[in-house]
């Protein structure tokens, strides 16, 4: 049985990806790149200074830009991010998440979050589930964002669990590839035309139930 799930935040737990959608957006009109939505899956689970290298090669400005103007605009994005979270409340947890969060608590499940976001903890503050997380992993201190598997990695090694031994959950390309690379189980939230046709997905949070955890454990490792 799994011992450990390691939640990807933005568009799992919560809405967040919107936001970081719209944050990138507003940035994006400023110097001239229209971004959509389709595009935007690739910025999905991605550190926030690659999205903004990716958006400006989407937009044939990489070159454009001195490093100190590139690391003003990643600042100026994360303002309109911040500034758009500021209102999250224990209301905004997904359906489903906090369910699946007791659930697992009750089964002696570690619990770890791995998200590429700096933003993290001040959102699990916010919606005040951070007393379920055993373990939050730091994206400022691994050396690759996903999809390399390095978040996931320490994600699992803060809890004291072994990788193969553990659920990964995601709502991005990257972050099922850094989950694959890291050698846990995937579970996808969205869309198999978005994450792929190989992993378990649910196209609701809702459906995120320990059941369905044990379900998906059991087929995958028999
Ligand atoms: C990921 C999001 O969780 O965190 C990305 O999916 C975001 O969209 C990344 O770019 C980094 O977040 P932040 O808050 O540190 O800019
Ligand atoms: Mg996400």
């Amino acid at each position: 049985m799994f011992k450990g799930v390691l939640f990807d935040l933005d568009g799992v737990i919560t809405d967040t990806a919107e936001y970081h959608y719209r944050a990138w957006k507003k940035l994006g009109e400023e110097i001239g790149i229209t971004i959509d939505r389709t595009f935007n899956e690739q910025l999905k689970g991605v550190s926030r200074e690659d999205s903004l290298s990716r958006m400006l090669a989407y937009g044939h400005k990489e070159n454009e830009f001195s490093e100190e103007e590139f690391s003003a605009m990643a600042a100026r994005k994360n303002e309109y991010y911040v500034e758009m979270i500021q209102e999250i409340t224990p209301e905004d947890v997904y359906p489903g998440i906090l369910t699946l969060l007791k659930e697992l608590k009750s089964h002696n499940v570690k619990i770890s979050l791995a998200s590429a976001s700096k933003n993290g903890p001040f959102l699990l503050n916010k919606m005040a589930i951070e007393p379920y997380f055993d373990a939050i992993a730091d994206p400022a201190s691994v050396a690759k964002g996903k999809p390399a598997p390095d978040i996931f990695l320490l994600a699992a090694s803060k809890v004291g669990v072994e990788i193969k031994d553990c659920i990964g959950v995601e709502d991005a390309k990257a972050g099922i590839q850094a989950i694959q690379a890291s050698g846990a189980l995937p579970i996808g939230v969205g869309r198999k035309e978005d994450l792929g046709t190989d992993i378990s997905l649910v196209s609701e949070t809702s459906q995120l139930s320990f059941d369905y955890l044990v379900e998906q454990w059991m087929q995958a490792n028999h």
